[in-house]
């Protein structure tokens, strides 16, 4: 395995959740918070983890995983620009806006001209973010098990050799990815976590994943 040293930036259930998955196969992972108490629990089942700040956790990885709530993922990745510098960074964020879904519609801060990612890598262009985990539950995110075979990650970004890590990531988290081109895709993906939610908030249906048919 080339890269082995993962930062993962925030201590929500995504984060947790990836961090965990990237321990279970093998890496060196470090992850990064403001408020370390919340990885508390967590680390008594991780103990391998290595746990630090934002800027920490951007340092120690050879790929960097953002997952940190939306409104706050721009002023953090500013923070760390230039620990990220020339690194892959997985984007699992999306840009939820602080107010009330419709009729089980999530609302978005960003527009159809803009997404989050490209704002993102504005802020950090010498990143290279690859969008990636923001279209299902964090549930699902690692190995998960389909009756139907394995789901669909779409994933975008500007860098070639970026998307092809984080392809063989998800090859090995038992996902099956999808390339659908560059930065400005973001503005097709994020919304793919408002479609991947309508169920759930609907009809408390969560068991779900995309899935793409070619031939
Ligand atoms: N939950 C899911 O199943 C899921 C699935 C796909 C994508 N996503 C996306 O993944 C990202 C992470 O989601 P999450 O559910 O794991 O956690 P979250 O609650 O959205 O985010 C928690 C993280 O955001 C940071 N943060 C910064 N400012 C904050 C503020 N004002 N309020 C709350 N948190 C703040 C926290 O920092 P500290 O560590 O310092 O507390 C923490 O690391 C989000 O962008 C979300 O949309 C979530």
């Amino acid at each position: 395995m080339a890269t082995k040293k993962i930062g993962v930036i925030g201590s929500g259930k995504v984060a947790q959740i990836l961090a965990a998955g990237f321990l279970k196969h093998g890496y060196d992972v470090m992850v990064g918070s403001s408020h370390l108490d919340k990885l508390d629990e967590w680390k008594t089942k991780n103990t391998a983890a290595k746990l630090g700040s934002f800027d920490d956790a951007a340092k120690f990885g050879d790929i960097v995983v953002l997952a940190v709530k939306g409104t706050a993922a721009k002023a953090i990745i500013k923070s760390v620009a230039e620990s990220i510098a020339g690194k892959t960074v997985i984007d699992t964020t999306n840009p939820i806006a602080e107010a009330a879904p419709s009729h089980g519609v999530l609302r978005y801060f960003t527009t159809m001209e803009e997404s989050l990612m490209e704002r993102l890598q504005i802020v950090a262009p010498k990143a290279k973010f690859v969008k990636a985990f923001n279209s299902v539950g964090n549930l699902f995110m690692v190995n998960p098990s389909f009756p139907d075979g394995k789901p669909t990650m779409f994933i975008c970004g500007n860098d070639k050799n970026a998307k092809k890590k984080v392809m063989a990531i998800l090859d090995q988290f038992g996902w099956e990815s999808a390339d659908f081109g560059f930065a400005e895709s973001a503005r097709a993906i994020e919304p793919l976590c408002i479609l991947w939610c309508i169920p759930g908030m609907i009809r408390n249906e969560w068991q779900h994943a995309f899935k793409l048919l070619k031939k």
